[in-house]
């Protein structure tokens, strides 16, 4: 009943308050602020004393209520993820002290914008820590408030920003190709269809044909856009829905290919560590994370299958027995896992056998056996790179078609790229999730997508 009584009234006889994102801060040490946020944790000392993290999405600040500011019915029933605003005087902590940004808002007024509740519906009794996953992904929307949620996102932008500076300044044009389409890029088996006005349609797997169609128009291209994939596979490098960084190439051999792919993602780490924030995230997500050294190992896929077999790596037979690995066998992520791991470095995997890669991707001109392929194999993640030279010769191309019984009518307009001033060019398509589970060293790629979909998945 008291403590209902004791209203509080921001005193209009004190300097005027600037209104800052906490993140900007720094900036007005010793004046007078008013910073909107979440109760991100609280803690009290003594009756007359409590202390807030207050978050706004800019960075964590800590709040200082004191006397008749901590006895109000409000100060009493505060909740951890209520928002608040707070007015009052910014100090350096005290000395011996520590607080984010080295300084604390000593309140002089404060107030309850949105209450959350408490009980049974507060927000760490929806977040059970011993929950099985799929209840933090039904909450995923919460769990995103979270440390290391919101700092996976925060590198996540980061790192997106610096891939545009990357291209950018390396004389790429950005295009935002078409989802919905009418053609395959990475085999029918993993195609959601849908229908489109009557047609059937599919949503893409990879912009790279349209990239190609660029060229002629723009130059060396690149596009940032969701890929689907209806995978079966439950692992956890697999997304039915992921965000594909995709760059197309022309007048180059396979050589620039892989010298591009290896200078895209060094330079891409240096842009992201330069900025000492950023560096802090990571550092905080994945610590003692050292950018790769250049050159990356490169390997042939012949290589590789040695490599199997000199480390009686088998693959299962349907009968239950195990055999080596043989030159044309599709290495599957456990063996190519364990390959990797062991290395312990990038490795740019190439020249895959044609009959185990898609129906573009031109061949070798000594080995024909073998396309220029690559793939960019990362410790602990796996493959987080495709990508190859094109095929520029029409006939090569029709044939390649036919080897993967793909009827040519709807990919007039990517023949034609053939037909209209062929050039000899390729390009890559990279992971972002697996890109970023490299990189802030996450178990699985579920945990670097805002919201996630996989099968079972399509909640929140
Ligand atoms: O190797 P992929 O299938 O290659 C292509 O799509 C080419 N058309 C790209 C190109 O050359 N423009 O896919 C490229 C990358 C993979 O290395 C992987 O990082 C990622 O896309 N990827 C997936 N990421 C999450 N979930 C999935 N289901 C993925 N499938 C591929």
């Amino acid at each position: 009943e008291a403590a209902k009584a004791i209203q509080l009234t921001e005193d209009s006889s004190l300097p005027k308050a600037t209104r800052s994102k906490i993140g900007k801060l720094g900036a007005l040490r010793g004046q007078r602020v008013t910073v909107f946020g979440w109760v991100h944790r609280q803690r009290t000392q003594g009756k007359d004393m409590r202390f807030l993290v207050l978050r706004d999405g800019t960075g964590y600040l800590q709040v200082v209520l004191t006397g008749r500011l901590c006895h109000t019915y409000e100060a009493l029933t505060l909740t951890a993820e209520s928002s608040v605003r707070v007015v009052g005087q910014l100090e350096a902590v005290p000395e011996g002290k520590s607080a984010p940004g080295g300084h604390e808002l000593v309140a002089d007024y404060w107030e309850v914008l949105g209450a959350a509740p408490s009980g049974e519906d507060a927000f760490n009794s929806r977040l059970n820590a011993d929950a099985d996953p799929s209840v933090l992904l039904d909450q995923r929307h919460l769990v995103l408030r979270g440390e290391t949620a919101s700092a996976v996102l925060r590198c996540r932008a980061a790192l997106l920003a610096a891939f545009r500076d990357h291209f950018a300044s390396s004389g790429y044009t950005e295009v935002t190709p078409p989802c919905m389409v009418q053609t395959q890029v990475e085999g029918g088996s993993t195609l959601f269809q849908f229908d489109y006005y009557g047609e059937k349609a599919y949503l893409t797997q990879s912009s790279q044909l349209y990239l190609e169609t660029c060229l002629p128009a723009l130059g060396d291209v690149y596009c940032v856009a969701e890929s689907y994939r209806a995978e079966k596979s439950h692992t956890r490098r697999h997304l039915s829905e992921y965000t594909h960084l995709e760059a197309e190439l022309v007048f180059v051999d396979f050589d620039d290919l892989l010298n591009s792919i290896e200078s895209l993602i060094c330079d891409t780490i240096d842009r992201a560590l330069a900025n000492p924030e950023v560096a802090a995230l990571i550092q905080q997500l994945n610590p003692g994370f050292k950018a790769p050294k250049r050159p990356f190992r490169r390997m042939d896929y012949s290589e590789a299958i040695e490599w199997l077999a000199e480390h009686k790596v088998e693959k299962t037979l349907p009968d239950g027995t195990t055999a080596p690995y043989v030159w044309g066998d599709d290495i599957p992520e456990a063996p190519e896992r364990l390959m990797t791991d062991t290395i312990g470095e990038p490795i740019l995997l190439c020249r895959f056998p044609a009959e185990i890669k898609s129906f573009y991707m031109k061949r070798d001109s000594v080995d024909r056996r073998v396309t220029e392929s690559v793939d960019v194999l990362m410790p602990n993640v796996g493959e987080i790179v495709g990508g190859s030279m094109r095929i520029s010769d029409m006939e090569e191309l029709l044939e390649g078609y036919a080897r993967e019984g793909i009827d040519p009518t709807p990919y007039y307009w990517f023949t034609d790229q053939r037909k209209y001033g062929t050039a000899e060019h390729g390009g890559y398509g990279l992971g972002v999730e697996r890109f970023l589970a490299w990189i802030l060293n996450r178990y699985t790629v579920r945990d670097c997508s805002l919201y996630p979909r996989f099968p079972g998945r399509c909640l929140p």
